[in-house]
């Protein structure tokens, strides 16, 4: 070893241990508001370590490949960073299905250059790696095409369906063993990896488009195993390190959307959710609701000393979060304390509503938590729904027949006076009637998010037009 490789190969594990301390510390202060934003700086100045360190890699013999990749990378990933807010579930989708991509084409072209000469070990996570690395590929495309509504966004079912999926990654599995006993079979590596692209495919398409975002991050968990399985095939601890972050915590935020949905893993993935629910909703007979105006909703706000604005996702899909801070400053100067209750699921993915509300300027310390801020609703003048439903649907408290029975939701029902701006008495994502419209401290706004809340401003006297 020359004085000059060994000098490089200690940067470069400077440089990839920095990195590994930045992804955890990144990992840590994205979760919570106040901390985010430096998470995501910790996490860009970690990659870009990391790939400091992997261009001082001795094993690299051109550099011009891999400037035409990075200028390539780069008119890729500007555009696809400047998406709307409700379109960055299939945004990162994508991100996933390129991450994978990557791994599966790096395991492939690993296998042909260590095969046959490579050990049973190496071999089970080659295989590990570019399976998971497939299957992300295409469940991920599909997942972004059913949210971009590029692809029907119901849940395609037929009998036998998981028995058939289950086959399909069973004969992967095997070809896997056999692979790793007999190294030398190597025609039969690309069919492992079709397979795997198949399953992708299959595993996705019972799935309705509304479930999408806990299944992306499932898929994350994926992307993230099968680059921790790629950092033992290359021998690279930095992969492994940030592959298991990343897997970990995709799978443990699925965890956390399945149980703030009260849903299991397997109904999330096998259930075809929201393809019943509507339909019975459908048949619902009308029963009377009271609704207000803007000038009357003005009044009620301006009299009240404590209100709690509970945003949904109707709020995100109106863009309704400058108007909403509008009425925050509005109420404030005239003394009303306003506070904002966050439900973990409110939205469409996670921290959605805190993202619209940092993104507004609304002040961190206004957005209380769901376990944090329940116990107060009944101290609380106006709760103010804007384009939030199922997460205020009392239902899941008491209706054991409820598909969102045992939901944690956000007791507005509580306070003094409700009042719910939506569209119409359509349902929200479950597909199932709201019990709360028709409480008799319940007032019903009718009309779009961003409009009505606009219009609620100029009442109270303030805002931009
Ligand atoms: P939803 O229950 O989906 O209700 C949203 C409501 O917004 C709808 O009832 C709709 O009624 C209204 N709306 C739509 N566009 C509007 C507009 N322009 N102006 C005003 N209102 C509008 O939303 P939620 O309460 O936020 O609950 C989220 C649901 O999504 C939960 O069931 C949760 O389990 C599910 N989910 C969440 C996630 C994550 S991670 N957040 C992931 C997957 C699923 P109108 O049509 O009458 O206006």
């Amino acid at each position: 070893m020359t004085p000059e490789f060994a000098g490089n190969q200690i940067i470069i594990e400077v440089l990839y241990l920095i990195a590994s301390v930045l992804f955890i510390l990144s990992l840590k202060w994205m979760s919570s508001p106040t901390s985010a934003r430096h998470g995501i700086w910790a996490g860009e100045a970690g990659m870009l370590l990391a790939i400091c360190g992997t261009l001082l890699h001795h094993g690299i013999v051109d550099y011009r490949l891999l400037a035409i990749a990075l200028v390539l990378g780069t008119i890729i990933g500007i555009p696809l960073g400047r998406v709307a807010m409700t379109a960055v579930p299939q945004r990162t989708a994508l991100s996933h299905a390129f991450g994978a991509l990557c791994v599966t084409l790096v395991g492939s072209a690993e296998f042909y250059l260590q095969t046959p000469h490579i050990s049973p070990f190496l071999m089970s996570v080659l295989s590990v790696e570019v399976i998971l690395g497939g299957l992300t590929i295409t469940g991920s495309l599909m997942a972004a095409g059913k949210l971009q509504e590029i692809l029907p966004q119901r849940p395609m079912t037929y009998k036998g369906q998981n028995v058939v999926n289950f086959l399909l990654l069973a004969v992967a599995l095997v070809i896997a063993v056999y692979l790793v006993l007999h190294p030398d079979a190597r025609n039969l590596f690309p069919f492992m990896i079709l397979i795997a692209l198949a399953f992708g495919v299959l595993l996705i398409i019972p799935i309705g488009g509304a479930d999408m975002p806990t299944v992306i991050s499932l898929l994350n968990g994926y992307a993230g195993l099968s680059a921790a399985a790629m950092g033992f095939v290359l021998d690279s601890k930095l992969l492994i390190i940030a592959g298991a972050l990343d897997g970990s915590s995709g799978l443990i935020l699925s965890i956390i959307m399945s149980k703030a949905m009260n849903r299991s893993f397997s109904n999330v993935l096998f259930g075809a959710f929201g393809q019943v629910q509507t339909s019975a909703a459908a048949g619902k007979e009308e029963r009377p609701v009271r609704s207000a105006t803007a000038e009357e909703a003005a009044a009620i706000l301006a009299a009240a000393n404590k209100v709690v604005v509970v945003p949904g996702y109707g709020m995100a899909v109106a863009q309704a979060q400058h108007k909403v801070r509008e009425l925050f400053d509005s109420l404030s100067k005239r003394g009303v304390d306003v506070r904002f209750a966050i439900h973990p699921v409110a939205g469409r993915m996670p921290g959605h509503m805190n993202v619209l509300l940092a993104e507004a300027d609304i002040p961190y310390d206004r957005l209380i938590e769901m376990d944090e801020i329940n116990g107060d609703f009944a101290q609380t003048d106006v709760a103010l729904v804007i384009g939030a439903n199922d997460v205020t649907n009392p239902a899941a408290r008491s209706d054991t027949t409820s598909p969102i029975y045992g939901m944690p939701i956000l007791d507005v029902d509580k306070a003094h006076t409700v009042m719910v701006i939506k569209r119409s008495m359509s349902p929200g994502f479950a597909g199932i009637d709201n019990p709360l419209y028709y409480l008799d401290n319940n007032l019903m706004l009718f009309g779009d998010a961003k409009a009505f809340v606009g219009s609620i401003v100029r009442e109270l006297g303030g805002g931009h037009g």
